[in-house]
């Protein structure tokens, strides 16, 4: 499986090439694993809308998506790939989804467009989660990227108070409203050393829809594209 995804260098190290790029390894990987009963979990960002438009070349070979956004459906209609709701769909066969951050346990920081909850839940509901990157989001350690956290909007203020007691500097991202109606803190200067462990305590503030820590559940495959190709982390 490996020599499939693993592509020829030939491409330059332009961003947006890079993510089409690994896009494409993507769906080279889950095209043997679908047939016409297959749904495909599908998140959000630049590097998932170079997935969702590579999906639509076999819209075909699988039943139906289920997105992690508006946005993302939205792109999927104007494809004419068939969009089902979670709660209409009994299983999720593989997600695909983009990151800001990920570490070598495949743990991730996730949400700078705004979609962690939806992506989470979404990624959670699904039997394999692949994670597509290009090399400039592999890091050792997560907590350079701010860490997003939604919030319900009147425990804005509460919730960056207590943030500010775990070490954290919140930053309300003003004039964003999330699909859920919520808002985001953007944590920085987080030294994320343990991510399943304060994933679970940012998410058990009174307040707090969701935070962007994939840490509980990483990704099963993480594909990562360089100026060398696509590779496995
Ligand atoms: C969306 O809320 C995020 O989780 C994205 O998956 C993440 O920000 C990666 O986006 P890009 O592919 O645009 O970098």
């Amino acid at each position: 499986m490996i020599e499939q995804i693993i592509t020829a260098s030939t491409f330059t190290t332009d961003e947006q090439e890079l993510k089409q790029a690994v896009a494409k390894a993507a769906l080279d990987l889950i095209i043997p694993k679908l047939n016409t009963k297959s749904i495909v979990g599908v998140g959000t960002g630049s590097t998932t809308n170079c997935f969702i438009d590579e999906l639509a070349a076999i819209k075909g070979v699988f039943d139906a998506a289920v997105s992690s956004s508006e946005a993302s459906a939205a792109r999927m209609r104007a494809h004419g790939i068939h969009v089902m709701d979670l709660n209409a769909t009994p299983y999720v066969d593989v997600y695909i989804d983009g990151a800001d951050e990920v570490n070598p346990a495949k743990q991730m920081i996730k949400g700078g467009g705004a979609a962690l909850t939806r992506e989470k839940i979404v990624a959670a509901a699904s039997a394999e989660f692949v994670c597509i990157v290009d090399q400039s989001k592999v890091v050792p350690v997560l907590g350079q990227f701010p860490l997003p956290v939604e919030v319900i909007p009147m425990a804005r203020s509460f919730v960056a108070r207590r943030l500010v007691d775990l070490g954290g500097t919140p930053v309300w991202r003003e004039g964003t409203t999330t699909d859920n109606g919520n808002w985001i803190l953007d944590v920085h200067e987080f030294m994320i050393e343990d991510p399943a462990a304060m994933e679970i305590e940012i998410n058990n503030m009174p307040g707090v829809v969701c935070n962007g820590l994939f840490a509980q559940q990483s990704a099963h495959v993480v594909l990562v594209s360089s100026s060398n190709g696509v590779d496995l982390l």
